[in-house]
């Protein structure tokens, strides 16, 4: 059934902010014609499926891992970097499962990812002032008029570069790839040294004696599936809202409305007004839905979106994504969780220790310190354990590269190292390394909170 007043353009007479302006109206109405008639890139199906694993994350059965770039580009489009991030986010998964002892629901932020909020309208070098790089979905990165002004035109290339990516990525899911048996296979790219890899090859020789353990128990990839292939889903910021529209459909099994550019869309932190236009679209489809949850969030406020994107207290339906920083959340994270708790919501909470803790270095670039992004995930950890939620989840920007974007970690990268390999089109990344680092840390809280859950039920 369909929202209440809800049709699949009521967005456009709401407010909306961080919307490019096309100089070109009637090419952006081709554009959207053109797309709104191709092929989904997911099926309603999948989405639903998505909802009912978030499902048992609310639940406490289950953990949430979401991570990939801060944003994709034409640029860095192979078939190398889609396997680097898919096998980075299948080992943070295995650590996960394994040495948490959890069921991991598997969400790359790819095959999507393109439109990015930004603080400013313009730049300004030199005395030359252009409209900011609002992602490769809108303008180019070069610094030069032609390139900064927003072509609908990119719509349709992030579409097709969307489905390329996608289909890749059903393949290695389940075509052999994701099978249990090649774990080990899947590190062979580390550099021999490094300390996370040791501790990864570890864990996959216990894997391994575990399969062989099941296979003389006759389970093996030909007699059970789990092993031999996975689910792994897709997510996008809903920011480009002419996009998100021209790709959202009525499924012909249910007769609801979804937006079949990704299985679940996310609200931003900059775009969640309850009365602007993003709450608006997304409250008429039915796909999995994130919201990131900053430092000037209200318990009010939480109530309302909680209430306008999900009246029903559909379970899997939200995901509420805490991006406070390090120095905030003890102070911001407890009353949020406490508000929802006591208006009985049900939803999943997930640690975004990205977002809140970017800072620039003394040459310019826009870095994180891995120290803070532990600092928040330990203390996402405690709140949680102290308000009696599950730690539902965690959203990391990463990358399968060994890039030099975020300082410290195992490999000590320091401000000056960041000029050895710092790529990314926007926020900086935790490199392979780095977010196995975090994997196995995250891991150790999970197996505690699974004695806990143990112990309680037992008790
Ligand atoms: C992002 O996830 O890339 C982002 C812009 O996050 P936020 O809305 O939390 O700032
Ligand atoms: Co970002």
């Amino acid at each position: 059934m369909t929202q209440q007043n809800w049709t699949i353009d009521s967005w456009r007479n709401k407010p909306s902010k961080q919307q490019p302006t096309y100089c070109d109206a009637a090419k952006l109405k081709d554009v959207e014609s053109r797309l709104a008639k191709l092929p989904p890139l997911v099926f309603a199906g999948e989405a639903r499926r998505l909802k009912k694993s978030l499902a048992r994350v609310a639940a406490g059965e289950r953990f949430l891992f979401q991570g990939g770039d801060c944003a994709e580009s034409f640029a860095e489009f192979n078939a190398n970097n889609i396997r680097d991030t898919f096998r980075v986010i299948l080992q943070i998964a295995i650590v996960l499962t394994f040495g948490g002892a959890t069921p991991v629901v598997k969400i790359g932020r790819i095959a999507g990812q393109f439109a990015k909020p930004r603080s400013d309208e313009n730049e300004t070098r030199d005395g030359v002032t252009l409209p900011s790089y609002r992602g490769d979905i809108i303008n180019g990165m070069d610094f030069t008029p032609e390139s900064r002004k927003p072509d609908p035109e990119r719509m349709v290339q992030v579409y097709n570069q969307s489905a390329a990516t996608l289909n890749l990525l059903r393949a290695f899911a389940q075509g052999g790839y994701a099978d249990l048996n090649e774990v080990h296979m899947w590190n062979l790219d580390f550099i021999e040294r490094d300390l996370q890899a040791e501790r990864y090859r570890d864990l996959s020789k216990r894997i391994g004696e575990a399969l062989e353990f099941m296979a003389a128990c006759n389970i093996t990839a030909e007699t059970s599936a789990e092993i031999r292939k996975t689910d792994f889903f897709t997510s996008h910021e809903a920011l480009l809202l002419p996009y998100e529209q021209a790709l959202t459909r009525i499924d012909s099994t249910t007769g609801d409305w979804y937006d079949v550019s990704a299985h679940m869309l996310w609200l931003g932190d900059r775009t969640r007004q309850p009365d602007g236009a993003h709450v608006e679209f997304l409250r008429g489809i039915k796909n999995p839905i994130g919201i990131k949850c900053g430092p000037s969030i209200t318990e009010d406020e939480i109530l309302r979106l909680i209430d306008i994107l999900n009246p029903s207290n559909e379970p899997g339906r939200l995901t509420l994504i805490a991006r406070m920083g390090d120095d905030k959340i003890k102070q911001y994270l407890p009353p949020l969780l406490r508000a929802v708790k006591r208006a009985g919501k049900t939803v999943v909470w997930c640690s975004d220790p990205m977002h809140g803790n970017t800072q620039m270095t003394s040459s310019g670039y826009k870095t994180r310190d891995f120290e803070r992004i532990l600092a928040e995930v330990r203390a996402f950890f405690s709140v949680c354990d102290g308000e009696g939620v599950w730690p539902g989840g965690i959203h990391l920007e990463m990358t399968g590269q060994e890039v030099t974007e975020c300082t410290g970690g195992a490999a000590a990268l320091t401000e000056k190292d960041l000029d050895d390999c710092y790529n990314t089109h926007c926020d900086p990344r935790l490199n392979a390394s780095q977010a196995l680092e975090l994997a196995f840390l995250v891991a150790d809280h999970l197996k505690s909170e699974r004695l806990k859950q143990k112990l309680e039920t037992s008790g």
